[in-house]
C-alpha cells in the first residue's frame, strides 16, 4: 500500500511538469482526483489493509490527495493569467520603438579623429583645463612678456591660473612625463576671451598633436596631415602648408583644406580663396624640448593643432559655432 501512494506521489510529479494548458489540467485532475480517479482508487483498497494500520496509510492518503489539490490549483490560477496575458496582446503588432540617445556631432568627429590617428599608432592623451601659467605659456616658448601672448586672449583664473588657451600644454605634460619616442594626440575643450559670433565662441574644441623621437621630419608632419584630411574628409581633399609663426615651433606653418563647399573653386563660406583654415603646425622648437630635458641635437619632433568644432561645421555643413553648443535637440536630432 505505500508503494503504491509513493508511485502515485510520483506519477503526479512527472504529471506536473507535462501541463501546458488548462485543458491538459482538465484531463489530469481527472485521472488524479476524479471519481474513478487514482486516489479514489486507492481509497477504495484501503479496505484491504489490516485494521490497524488502516487510520496511518489512510492519513497518507488524505495528505497526498490535499498536496494534489493544492498544486493543481496554484498550476490552474498560473495557466488562466497565462492564457489571459496572451489573449490581451496582440502579437502581430509591430514593437515600440525606444527612445535612444545618440552622440553630439562633436563627440561624433572627435570620436572619428581619435579612430583615424590611432590607426596611425598614436596614443590619446589628456591635460587639465584650468592650467598653469608655465604650461600654457612659459614652457611653450612664451615667457611672461613675449608678445606672443597676444595672440591669444587669456581667461585668467589668478596671476598664475588660467583657462588653457589652447592643447598645446599637454604637449609639455606627455614630454615631461616619458621618453621619446611619443605619439599623442589630445582633444579637449580650450577657451579664449572672444565675444561670440557665427566663427567665434569663448570655448571651443582642439586636438593637438605631438611625434618625437629621432629623424622626425616635416615630410612625417605632412604626410600625416594629409593622409588624416583623406581619411576624414575624402581622397580628393587637397591639403595646403603656409609659412607662419608660433613661438614653440620652428619653421611654423599654418594648414588648410580645400574647400568642401565649393572644391576649391572658391565660395562665400570660404571667402573666395577655395581653401579652409584648420589650425597650425611646425616643428617642435629647440627651447621646449630643452624645457622638458631633451636634447635637441638627438631628439626632434613635430607637433600640430586642430580645429575639431571647424572640421564638424566643415563635415556637417553648419555656418555657426554657436549652434554646436546651443544643444537644441531640434539641431542635435539631425545628426
Ligand atoms: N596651439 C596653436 C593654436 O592654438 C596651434 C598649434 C599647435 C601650432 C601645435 C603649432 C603646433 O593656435
Amino acid at each position: 500500500m505505500l508503494e503504491q501512494i509513493a508511485e502515485i506521489k510520483n506519477l503526479f510529479n512527472k504529471s506536473l511538469q507535462e501541463i501546458k494548458t488548462l485543458p491538459d489540467l482538465e484531463t489530469e485532475k481527472i485521472r488524479f482526483l476524479g471519481r474513478k480517479g487514482l486516489i479514489a482508487t486507492l481509497f477504495e483498497t484501503l479496505g484491504d489493509v489490516p485494521q490497524d494500520s488502516r487510520p496511518v496509510i489512510g492519513q497518507q492518503i488524505n495528505a497526498l490527495k490535499k498536496e494534489i489539490e493544492i498544486h493543481f490549483s496554484e498550476l490552474k490560477n498560473k495557466l488562466n493569467l497565462l492564457t489571459a496575458g496572451l489573449q490581451s496582446v496582440d502579437i502581430t503588432l509591430p514593437g515600440r520603438a525606444l527612445p535612444v540617445g545618440k552622440r553630439h556631432p562633436l563627440h561624433q568627429v572627435a570620436d572619428q579623429i581619435k579612430a583615424i590617428f590611432s590607426s596611425m599608432g598614436f596614443e590619446i592623451a589628456d591635460g587639465p583645463e584650468v592650467e598653469t601659467d608655465y604650461y600654457n605659456f612659459e614652457a611653450l616658448n612664451m615667457p611672461r612678456t613675449h608678445p606672443a601672448r597676444d595672440m591669444q586672449d587669456t581667461l585668467y583664473i589668478s596671476d598664475n591660473l588660467v583657462l588653457r588657451t589652447h592643447t598645446s600644454p599637454v604637449q609639455i605634460r606627455v614630454m615631461e612625463s616619458r621618453k621619446p619616442p611619443i605619439r599623442i594626440i589630445a582633444p579637449g575643450r580650450v577657451f579664449r576671451r572672444d565675444t561670440p559670433d557665427a566663427s567665434h565662441s569663448p570655448f571651443f574644441h582642439q586636438s593637438e598633436g605631438l611625434v618625437v623621437g629621432e629623424d622626425v621630419t616635416f615630410a612625417d608632419l605632412k604626410g600625416v596631415i594629409e593622409s588624416f584630411a583623406a581619411q576624414m574628409l575624402g581622397r580628393e581633399i587637397k591639403v595646403r602648408f603656409r609659412p607662419s609663426f608660433f613661438p614653440f615651433t620652428e619653421p611654423s606653418v599654418e594648414y588648410d583644406f580645400n574647400c568642401v563647399f565649393c572644391k576649391g573653386k572658391g565660395c562665400r563660406v570660404c571667402k573666395n580663396t577655395g581653401w579652409l583654415e584648420i589650425s597650425g603646425a611646425g616643428m617642435v622648437h629647440p627651447n621646449v624640448l630643452k624645457n622638458v630635458g631633451y636634447d635637441p641635437g638627438k631628439i626632434s619632433g613635430y607637433a600640430f593643432g586642430m580645429g575639431i568644432d571647424r572640421l564638424a561645421m566643415l563635415k556637417f555643413n553648419i555656418n555657426d559655432i554657436r549652434i554646436l553648443f546651443e544643444n537644441d535637440l531640434r539641431f542635435i536630432n539631425q545628426f
